[in-house]
């Protein structure tokens, strides 16, 4: 067994893998739906299209396919999961979780399975509780995975969320590893007095769903965009000097950031303040917009197919979102990177109606 100083043993990421559905909204399609055009969506957030998940596809069944592609990689079967810790907005219902759903369809027998509710933080929390349980010794293989549906909880008569958001999921399994490798540091944050800022107003046990509340269409995502942009910009960047100064490294040092995709404008923020060149920070949002909890584990996946990172680089995943919640995770990459090119392919553009 291999531990760190403070007794515990470190935790690393030994396989990513992600799915996004075939159909493509495209700002053009969007066009057709409510006031807007493709050249405001563009320069306002820097998405083009998106992913929306077929009517019979639910959050478990895009999760399940992340998860396979991220236990194949790790050369791993579902059987040796011990935990699965799932991080969404969008499960495909309120009881049982999402995670124990996917725990059936993967035959993941073994594991014990829980949701996570942190919204687009949900999967860097995720990290910092697998981390905790391997650390620990209470498990040795966690899955962490990231998925939404959020095209069933948008509101496609309301432009100041509509053109945002898009589904698809991701997941990484993570392993105990040797002392100074792996995830370095993490840091959480939230201040739940900026709820009202994104929010469902409807469903829960504090307005229970009713024909009124779904006349008053309130079992969908409402949001204040412009209040939660300076708070996104501040607090991804303060995650991000946090968990390097626990890990007594510097902005320098960063090989990587594979920031939550939520705007364009706000990567751009983030990379200036922290001084990072542009080709350090992912950014994929232009084909799959908001992706919340699941934006994260699919950007680190495209960049681990693609081969760009390397045992010994410095990778940094930074987020924010509803609660408000944020928080970062440093990562000394272990993996080699993989043969296989990248999973998500271009599919052909498909007319969205409209639900
Ligand atoms: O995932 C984590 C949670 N989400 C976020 O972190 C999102 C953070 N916020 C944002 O990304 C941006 O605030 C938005 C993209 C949501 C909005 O961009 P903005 O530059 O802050 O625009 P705004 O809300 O200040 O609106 C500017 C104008 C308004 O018109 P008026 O009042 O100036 O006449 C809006 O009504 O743009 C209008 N507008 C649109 N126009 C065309 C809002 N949405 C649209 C639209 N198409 N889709």
């Amino acid at each position: 067994m291999i531990r760190r100083p403070d007794g515990m043993r470190g935790a690393t990421m030994t396989g990513t893998g992600m799915y996004v559905p075939d159909r493509v909204l495209t700002n053009r399609d969007l066009e057709h739906m409510v006031e807007t055009s493709d050249e405001w969506i563009r320069e306002r957030t820097g998405i083009r299209e998106r992913r929306i998940a077929a009517p019979d596809q639910a959050s478990s069944d895009l999760a399940l396919v992340a998860a396979q592609r991220a236990l194949e990689s790790a050369g791993l079967s579902p059987k040796d999961v011990d935990q699965i810790v799932l991080a969404t907005t969008t499960p495909d219902r309120f009881l049982p979780s999402c995670a124990c759903t996917v725990q059936a369809k993967l035959g993941a027998v073994n594991a014990a399975a829980y949701d996570v509710f942190a919204a687009c933080t949900g999967f860097v929390y995720g990290l910092g509780i697998a981390r905790g349980i391997i650390g620990t010794g209470q498990a040795d293989t966690v899955l962490v995975i990231g998925v939404e549906t959020l095209s069933r909880i948008v509101d496609y008569t309301d432009r100041n969320t509509c053109v945002l958001f898009g589904d698809g999921a991701g997941a990484a399994v993570l392993q105990p590893c040797a002392e100074g490798d792996g995830i370095l540091a993490i840091s959480m944050g939230s201040d739940g007095s900026l709820g009202e800022v994104l929010e469902i107003p409807a469903g829960g046990s504090s307005c229970p769903a009713s024909a009124g509340t779904v006349q008053a269409r309130g079992h969908f995502i409402k949001m204040r965009g412009r209040e939660l942009f300076k708070v996104a910009v501040r607090a991804m960047e303060e995650s991000v000097r946090r968990t390097l100064e626990a890990a007594e490294l510097t902005v320098v040092d960063i090989d990587l950031l594979v920031p939550h995709q939520a705007n364009q404008r706000i990567l751009d923020a983030v990379r200036e303040r922290l001084g990072l060149p542009d080709e350090k920070v992912i950014a994929n949002i232009e084909r799959y917009g908001n992706t919340s909890s699941a934006s994260i584990p699919i950007s680190l996946d495209e960049v681990v197919r693609e081969g760009r990172l390397k045992p010994g680089d410095h990778v940094s995943l930074a987020a924010f979102g509803g609660g408000a919640t944020w928080g970062a995770s440093l990562v000394r990459w272990t993996q080699p990177a993989p043969l296989k090119p990248a999973l998500a392919v271009p599919a052909a553009a498909v007319r969205e109606g409209g639900r």
